[in-house]
């Protein structure tokens, strides 16, 4: 596998954050918001995306992991790293690198829906167009890609490359050079 060319770049992801973070301070002013990232690969548009937020927001961040391989299909995960506290009446904002299925959303969605937060949203940088098995209300896109296996900006190929600044394609037969050597 290599990296075969780079679909959203630095300087895209980082003037769509902005104008995501500023759109969340407009709907959010006066709230009290809690921000919950789901790792690992959420931690990076959480640290920028945050950034962008100018209001005293709370942060608390999630793990999960699937079943083996029957996730795919049963969207059933297992949460390992829990909320540290409760969410009963705050308005919360989930904080997402990719939507792929959609199927760790939903599962996410109706987790926490029980614990009764005033309002539940999704925020995700990246939304696979057409892939998902189950409808998935995200409040707010950064952008729709195509299907491709996707690297970069939190997103990892065997634990790795989650830390380019950009968002690639990795392809079996890549042609080019990885852009950055890494
Ligand atoms: C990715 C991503 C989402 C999930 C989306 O996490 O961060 O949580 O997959 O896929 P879905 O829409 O098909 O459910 P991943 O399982 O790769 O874990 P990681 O963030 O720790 O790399």
């Amino acid at each position: 596998m290599r990296i075969s060319k780079v679909l959203v770049s630095a300087e895209q992801i980082q003037d769509r954050i902005a104008a995501l973070g500023a759109r969340i301070t407009e709907d959010y002013r006066g709230k009290d918001l809690l921000l919950v990232a789901v790792l690992k690969g959420a931690f990076m548009v959480m640290a920028d995306l945050s950034r962008h937020i100018a209001l005293p927001v709370d942060m608390d961040f999630m793990a999960v992991s699937s079943y083996g391989e029957s996730t795919r299909t049963s969207g059933v995960v297992r949460i390992l790293k829990d909320l540290d506290r409760e969410i009963s009446g705050r308005h919360v904002l989930i904080v997402e690198d990719i939507i792929d299925s959609g199927l760790t959303l939903q599962y996410l969605r109706r987790n926490l829906e029980v614990r009764r937060p005033a309002s539940l949203e999704i925020a995700a940088l990246l939304l696979k167009a057409g892939l998902q098995m189950t409808p998935v209300q995200v409040r707010y896109v950064g952008f729709e890609i195509p299907a491709d296996f996707v690297i970069g900006y939190g997103l990892d190929y065997h634990g790795k490359y989650r830390n380019l600044p950009y968002v690639a394609v990795m392809e079996e037969n890549g042609a080019a050079e990885p852009p950055v050597q890494l």
